[in-house]
């Protein structure tokens, strides 16, 4: 069978990484990939830009795919899904209109609240003063977004009203472009994040493993929000009994007031979650899509094969579809370009991603290139040193010790990821 995978990060990697293990897949196209990922057995690099959509359509068309997979978000926000729905092609994603649970926040809050899904308290403001009206009266810390897609750097967490009325000032100036010209501002919500991803398929879905990732840049959790510096699974904070009332009460409300709406939805749903100490859940965020980086651990413990899960949710026979995990943990260790979350650095010549592999580390690329025969970085998150063990400890030190390995000039990485759950867990 021949696969088209769309995207070129560390998520396209390690889902490429493992469909290309089941017997059945011949080949995987990348749109447009990366050289981590060309260098994958049955892989092959593709010269099609993941926005464009006709382009992809024709190609899965020409080529006989069997399955199309949307690694990232703007596509499916474009309306790939419904484009090649109606070219009679194969494709696993939501649609156009469903994938605005992550394409506007204000969409997202609105059907949320609509649909009594728990969540942070929220108004949304098209203009900079009844923003920060609103700021002053509710307090600090609050939380400010803006609307669109932001690569997950739309988000402020603000200690003080004046930091509150910063960022709602250069939002609406134009920091994030066409992003911030709505602003979502809502109430700090406490706790500890999970990242709760489902496959689902109208009102089916099976919940994949939990994971946790760290967005902060630096260790402590400190620093400019990220999309990502590192993840791990499973997420100890959810227990069974969080896992039993996340499904009941956000979940299947979720997809149902899906369906109910006239949007069912296929595809991953990515619930991004805060536990309070109590063990009560609310929706920080949906992605509608795998995340970035916890896919890389995620596959790492994927026991049973991908595509058949995928192909029972675009078949709507999700319901005899099964997966099953490795015991024991995964984590994932991003390292990224000296100015991330800016970017600018590039160019850099990276070595040692052969000795962090020989010390037992998959290494996932992200932005990566190749330049006359020398692997160099493309700037963001480059790379992520991924590995598993018994304990979530055991995994650590492999990833750390895989990482240590790897360099360029300014190259940076956390050195404490996982360290809510060690804490949790005691290695
Ligand atoms: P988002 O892109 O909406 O997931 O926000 C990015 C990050 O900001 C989240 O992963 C949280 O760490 C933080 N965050 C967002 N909303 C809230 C909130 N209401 N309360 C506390 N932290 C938040
Ligand atoms: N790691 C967070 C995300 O993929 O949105």
């Amino acid at each position: 069978m021949h696969l088209l995978l769309i995207g070129s990060g560390g998520r396209e990697h390690a889902m490429a990484w493992k469909l290309a293990q089941a017997a059945n897949v011949t080949r995987i196209s990348v749109a447009p990939g990366n050289p981590g990922m060309a260098e994958e057995d049955k892989v092959h690099c593709i010269d099609i830009a993941p926005d464009d959509i006709p382009a992809l359509a024709q190609f899965a068309s020409d080529e006989n795919v069997h399955l199309s997979i949307i690694g990232p978000e703007a596509p499916l926000v474009a309306g790939i899904v419904d484009e090649f729905e109606s070219r009679g092609l194969r494709v696993f994603g939501p649609r156009k209109q469903a994938a605005q649970l992550e394409g506007s926040k204000a969409f997202a809050k609105d059907f949320m609240a609509r649909h009594n899904i728990p969540t942070a308290l929220h108004a949304t403001f098209d203009n900079a003063s009844e923003a920060i009206t609103w700021v002053q009266e509710k307090g600090a810390p609050i939380v400010i977004k803006a609307d669109g897609l932001a690569a997950g750097k739309g988000v402020v967490v603000a200690q003080s009203v004046d930091e509150a009325s910063s960022a709602i000032t250069s939002m609406f100036d134009g920091q994030f472009g066409a992003a911030g010209s709505q602003v979502v501002v809502e109430e700090f919500l406490p706790g500890e994040e999970a990242s709760f991803i489902v496959v689902v398929s109208g009102r089916e879905c099976l919940a994949l493993a939990t994971s946790q990732d760290h967005k902060a840049r630096n260790n402590g959790d400190t620093g400019p929000n990220t999309g990502g510096m590192g993840a791990y699974s499973p997420a100890p904070v959810v227990t069974q009994t969080v896992h039993e009332h996340v499904m009941k009460d956000i979940v299947q409300p979720t997809i149902d007031a899906l369906a109910d709406d006239g949007m069912p939805f296929t595809g991953y749903l990515y619930v991004g979650l805060m536990i309070d100490p109590d063990g009560q859940a609310k929706v920080v965020e949906f992605n509608v899509r795998l995340g970035d980086p916890e896919t890389q651990p995620l596959m790492m413990r994927m026991q049973s094969e991908l595509l058949p899960l995928l192909d029972h949710a675009v078949d709507g026979t999700l319901s005899q579809a099964t997966v099953d995990w490795l015991d024991g943990y995964s984590i994932g260790i991003v390292l990224a370009a000296g100015d991330y979350p800016a970017s600018g650095s590039k160019g850099e010549p990276i070595s040692g991603i052969n000795a962090a592999q020989a010390n037992g580390c998959k290494v996932f690329h992200a932005g990566t290139a190749l330049i006359d025969g020398q692997l160099v970085t493309q700037g963001g998150r480059v790379l992520c040193a991924t590995a598993t063990g018994d304990t979530l400890q055991e995994a650590k030190d492999k990833a750390d010790t895989g990482a240590a390995c790897i360099q360029w000039t300014g190259v940076r990485y956390r050195t404490d990821i996982g360290h809510r759950a060690i804490k949790r867990l005691g290695s």
